[in-house]
Order: C-alpha cells, then structure tokens, then sequence
C-alpha cells in the first residue's frame, strides 16, 4: 500500500450546512432507500451560523470504523449509517498523497477502517435538522479521502440513504429534491435550483422554542402519516407537483409574495396531515401558534406579505424576511413578544448575525423595555411572554459543502487518529 508500513494516517475535513425546507417532504414510499412520496424545495442555511464539520482519516492501523458526535464516541451500527458507508466504499478510487507518501488502491478501501469525527456549532438539542447537516457532511468528507468521481447530485442519493432531507444540503441556494420514479432510487436526488447569491437580500430569523415535550421523531412521524392519512395522499398527489411548479417560478423570479403564500400553506398543509394522522402529532405548541397569527396579522395590515414562516417537525420557528429592513422591523416586533429574562444579555439571546440589532435600534436591554406594542395588534393583545423563546438565530440563505485544506481545523489529531 505504501512504504511507510502501517503509520501514516490520511484525512479530510468538510463542512456542510442545514437546510430548511419550503415544500415539506413528508412519508416515505421505501423506508430502507429513504425514497419519498413527493418533491421538496429547500433553502441552505448560512453555515456560519449552522453547519457540521465533520473530520474522516483512514489508517492500516485503525482496527475498526469508529465515530464521535460533538465529542462523544456513537455507534456506527445503524443501518442508514451502514447504507452510506457501502455506498461511499464501492465508489472508492485510487488515492495518491506524494508529499505524505501514502498510496491507497481502489481494492484497499474494502479492508481499511476510518475514524470519523463530527461536531455541530449549535445545540443538536435545539431542534435545527442536525441529521441533515450531518449526513451531507459524513458523505461529503469521505467522497473526498476516497477521491470518489461522483458528481454533487450523485452523492446527495448517498446522503439521502442517511437521512432524506441530507440530500439537500449538498447544494447551497435553493435546492430541490426530485422524488425520483426508481425503485432503486438512483434517480431521487438533489438539484440545485439556484445559487445563494441570487436571492441575497433575504434575511432568516430562527426562534428556538421552549418545549418541555419529547416530539415524536421524523421518522416515526412520516410513518404514522404514511399508515393513516389520507390527507398525505391527496397531498402528495394533487397539490405538491402543483405547488413545486409554483414555488420554482417564485424563486427565479424573486416573487417575494408567491414564495411566502407558498411557504405558508405548505407548512400549514405538513402539520394539517400530522393532526390528521391516528394518533394525532402535535409539533407546534402555543408559542407557535402565537408567532404564526402575529406573523399573518402583519402581513395583512401591509396588504403584501413581508414575512414567511415554517415549521418542521417541532416548535421552533423559522421567520423568512424580505430584506434586511424587514427583518430588523420582525425582530423588533419578535423581541416585544418574547423579550429575554431580564438577566440575558441582548447578544446572548439574539445569536448568528446580530449586526440586525443595531439596525433595529436595540443595542440593550433598555431598548427593548421601550419598544412600542406592533400597531397592527391591539393593545389589549399585546401581552408578553418572557422566557416562552430560548433564543433566535439570524441567518441567511448560505453556500453548499466546502472541504477544509487548514489542517489546524481538523477534529482528529494527525498523529493518533482519536479527537483533538
Ligand atoms: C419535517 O429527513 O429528518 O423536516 O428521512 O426519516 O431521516 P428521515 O427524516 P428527516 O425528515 C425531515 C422532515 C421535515 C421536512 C423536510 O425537511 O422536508
């Protein structure tokens, strides 16, 4: 293999970011090849903000595949891990590293162990499609230590087999996931629908939600849908084709109002078929709820849409602004409804791009305690409710997967292959 013997170690490091869909993909019509029953659109996330790097090294020395997760060894027993770790190794190429000396043949990568290493630059318990992020970086990392010649959309099929909404963060922009007609699902794979400079001006605010409830997982969830209702069928049938076509021409067009009308509905449609499922899911709790009819309320006082929302498969809110004007104006109107408790401090509630602050006129907590209720909603409405939002993270519409050539950013030490 080389004439180093057993010593040498060779790694890769990549990050990739989250994503967030605005044509939800809801059931599977096969759960082993992670296949869906409808397209989805989604748009990636800043990785600045969210995103998982993830570290692979190969060594004739490891005795078996190993993994961490934010520092904590996990197992890779599971079959969606299984699945992508044969896919990756059957397209395993020759790899030559001449400065380091190190020559691995295509036939090596079947006896070889890796050691992976992944780490999240936000809370995994936050709720935030940390499966999406870190699937796509898992397939992304190791395309690269095995020089697989694979195209983007080739290897979002690989991630997909991790998890499905993985397929979507292998691009940045906007990104759709064709459902493919396959039943061996080569052709269910990511598109880019376009790149993250072509709607810039769009700013995202996330609101982590307090939830003291366990949800349901995805997974289960899009089970239980897919079993009982038929509301998912008519969905997946008659209205999604449709409302992708829809969304499509929104986004090259740049049709602000299309695209948030779209989004809207389809969030809405996705947790109308988890209440029409047996039993019944609930995702969205009350602070939700509140953040949906402040959200339609000001919509409808402006006569255009300034602001789309959508939920996934728990409480958490995530708040699409038109430009950066608007944003501030939401986050001003977010941090009147749920101010912090009154010992936070403003840059510790207010995470990711908190520039939007000062656009805001908010530099402390003081600000805060002098802003105006919304004039669209009437006074007696207007209460508080501290403590009801953990935090927000603004973002914006983010690149796709980059390999990291800094070697100082690698999360397995160079020497004993362990975490750093
Ligand atoms: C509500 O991709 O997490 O976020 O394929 O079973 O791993 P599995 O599910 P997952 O489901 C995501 C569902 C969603 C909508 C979406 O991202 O499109």
């Amino acid at each position: 293999m080389t004439e180093k013997g057993d010593k040498w170690i060779l790694m890769a490091t990549a990050q990739t970011p989250t994503n967030i869909a605005v044509i939800k993909y809801w059931g599977k019509r096969d759960e082993n090849l992670i296949l869906p029953v409808n397209d989805s659109i989604s748009v990636t996330l800043d990785p600045d903000h969210l995103c998982t790097t993830t570290t692979v090294a190969v060594s004739p020395s490891f005795d078996q595949d190993r993994m961490w997760l934010n520092g904590k060894e996990i197992s890779l027993s599971g079959g969606r891990y299984q699945n992508c770790l044969r896919e990756i190794r059957s397209r395993a190429c020759d790899v030559e590293d001449k400065e380091k000396g190190i020559k691995i043949e295509k036939k090596d990568w079947e006896k070889l162990h890796l050691h992976i290493a992944s780490y999240n630059n936000f809370p995994t318990a936050a709720g935030l499609a940390s499966s999406a992020a870190g699937f796509a970086c898992l397939v992304f990392s190791l395309a690269k230590l095995m020089n697989l010649k694979e195209n983007q959309s080739q290897l979002s099929a690989i991630a997909r087999q991790g998890s499905g909404s993985a397929c979507r963060s292998l691009f940045g922009g906007f990104v759709k996931w064709i459902m493919g007609k396959e039943d061996n699902g080569s052709d269910s794979l990511a598109v880019q629908l376009v790149d993250e400079e072509h709607w810039n001006e769009l700013v995202i605010i996330i609101a982590v939600v307090s939830s003291r409830q366990k949800e349901t997982s995805s997974t289960s969830g899009m089970r239980e849908s897919v079993q009982t209702s038929l509301l998912l069928q008519h969905r997946a049938k008659e209205i999604v084709p449709k409302r992708v076509v829809q969304m499509e021409k929104a986004i090259q067009n740049r049709d602000f109002p299309s695209f948030a009308q779209l989004t809207c509905a389809d969030s809405n449609q996705f947790h109308a078929v988890c209440l029409d499922s047996s039993p019944p899911i609930f995702y969205m709790n009350d602070t939700s709820h509140r953040i949906i009819s402040y959200v339609e309320k000001w919509n409808r006082s402006e006569g255009s849409p300034q602001v789309a929302y959508t939920f996934d498969a728990g409480p958490n809110a995530v708040l699409i602004a038109r430009n950066r004007k608007v944003a501030a104006q939401l986050l001003q109107k977010l941090l009147f409804f749920f101010p912090p408790n009154s010992d936070t401090d403003l840059n510790s509630y207010v995470l990711g791009d908190n520039s939007i602050l000062q656009d805001a006129g908010l530099n402390g907590i003081k600000d805060l305690e002098a802003l105006p209720p919304p004039p669209e909603i009437n006074n007696v409405t207007a209460q508080k409710y501290t403590g009801d939002v953990n935090y927000f993270i603004c973002t914006k519409p983010g690149r796709g997967p980059v390999l990291l050539s800094d070697e100082s950013k690698a999360l397995l030490d160079p020497e004993t292959g362990l975490p750093k």
